[in-house]
Formats: C-alpha cells, structure tokens, sequence
C-alpha cells in the first residue's frame, strides 16, 4: 500500500490528478486532501488469473475478432518486459489491452466517430507475462482518432494496458504510444504527463522484433515502481 502513495519522484513521473487543459481531470480531481483507507482484504486477494483462463488467441487482435478475413491495417507486434524497480521481471501479470482499429475506431456504443467499424476486429486482448516477465501481443497499429476535449482535438495513435498482479495491490492504467506521432505535442493526456515520464509511455520500434514479411516489431517495458517507473493513470 505504501507504494500506492505518490513521493516527490513519483510526481516528477506520473501525471497529476488535476491537469486543466484535460478537461476531464476538472471534473475527476479530488477537491479535499484523500483520506487514506487501509487496505481490505480482497485488495490483498483479488482475482488471480491461470494460465487455463487463457485462450489461444487472447494475445492476438487479428484473431480474435475474426469473422471472415483479417482485420484491415498494419498488423504489428508489440514485447514487452513487466518488472520492478530493480529491473527484476514480475512473473503471471495479467496485461489487458484495448485499442481502436486502424480507422480510428472502438467497437463500444459510446464511440460514435464517422469511421468505419472493422468486422474482424475487436480491439481487445489480454495475456500474463511468462516466468521472466515478458509478454506478447499481435495486432493492427491503431488509428488516431477525435475527442471532444477541445476544438479540433484529435487523440495520438494508442494502445491501453491494464496490469493486475500479485506484486499489485490496484488495478494499473497506462498508454503506449508511438514513435514520430505529430499529435503527440498537441494531446493534453499526454502533455499531462510530466516530461520525465513521456518518453517512458512511446514503444520503441525494433527491427530485432519485427518479423519478416509479417509484422512491425515494437518494444513497450513497463516499471512498476521507482526512478524509472512507467507513468500510470490512476495513482
Ligand atoms: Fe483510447
């Protein structure tokens, strides 16, 4: 629980509660200092995922949604590594992940942006990191699409993650992005995040990773805690 509670470093890494230029964080910010609640036991014993709960195509987006052919798009493949803040791999992470399609999409009824929906695609998946922490995901590079924070507003290319594990005593929110994206330096979500910690949030592409004739390789490792932690959204 003590590492739930921001330090100094932490707020030089994670994005602040209350970030005006994102407007949702006017509505979402504490207003009075947080009251503290100890932890209850199902903090300590939440679901705990095994490997049977998985299905074969779970880690792959350009399968499991399928219908009749492959989704549209630039299919890649995204690594990563979980680990602590010494570096240590954080073994059976559950890592869930949700995206838009390559026009820019969600398969959710609250999206209602003019771009087509993709019928082989669903845009969600999940997998747990293996004994050295590492995980694995196949899918099609999501597209940018707009919001309604502000005039013209238009969200980077991203991909969500969401981590759960024993090593975590909460549910943890972030983002990858993607190297080069223009929209970058005009998104308040990631502008929210401190400089120290954007970089943190962009995949890197990798031609070791990529895979011949198939798919772009890109490498996302994710800290949980310390100097180096990946920015999380919901600290
Ligand atoms: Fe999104």
């Amino acid at each position: 629980m003590a590492d739930l509670i921001l330090n100094k470093t932490d707020m030089e890494v994670h994005p602040p509660r209350l970030y005006p230029d994102y407007k949702s964080t006017i509505l979402r910010a504490p207003t009075k200092p947080l009251v503290l609640l100890k932890p209850s036991l199902s903090e300590y014993t939440g679901p705990v995922f095994g490997d049977m709960a998985m299905r074969e195509f779970d880690n792959d987006l350009t399968m499991n949604g399928r219908k009749n052919g492959e989704p549209l798009g630039e299919r890649i493949v995204v690594h990563g590594k979980v680990m602590d803040r010494n570096g240590n791999p954080i073994p059976h992470t559950l890592i869930e992940v949700w995206q838009a399609n390559s026009a820019g999409r969600y398969v959710h009824k609250v999206d209602q942006h003019n771009a087509p929906l993709d019928p082989n695609f669903l845009g969600t998946g999940r997998c747990l990191t293996d004994a050295e922490g590492n995980y694995k995901f196949y899918t099609v590079k999501p597209g940018a699409y707009p919001w309604g924070n502000h005039y013209n507003a238009w969200r980077p290319n991203h991909i969500h993650f969401s981590l759960f594990g024993g090593d975590i005593t909460s549910r943890l929110v972030t983002q990858m992005y993607f190297p080069g994206d223009p929209l970058l330096q005009h998104d308040p979500i990631y502008l929210g995040v401190p400089p120290k910690g954007r970089d943190l949030l962009i995949g890197k592409f990798d031609l070791e990773l990529t895979e011949p004739s198939f798919a772009l390789g890109y490498r996302f490792d994710i800290v949980l805690r310390g100097h180096s932690a990946t920015p999380f959204e919901n600290l």
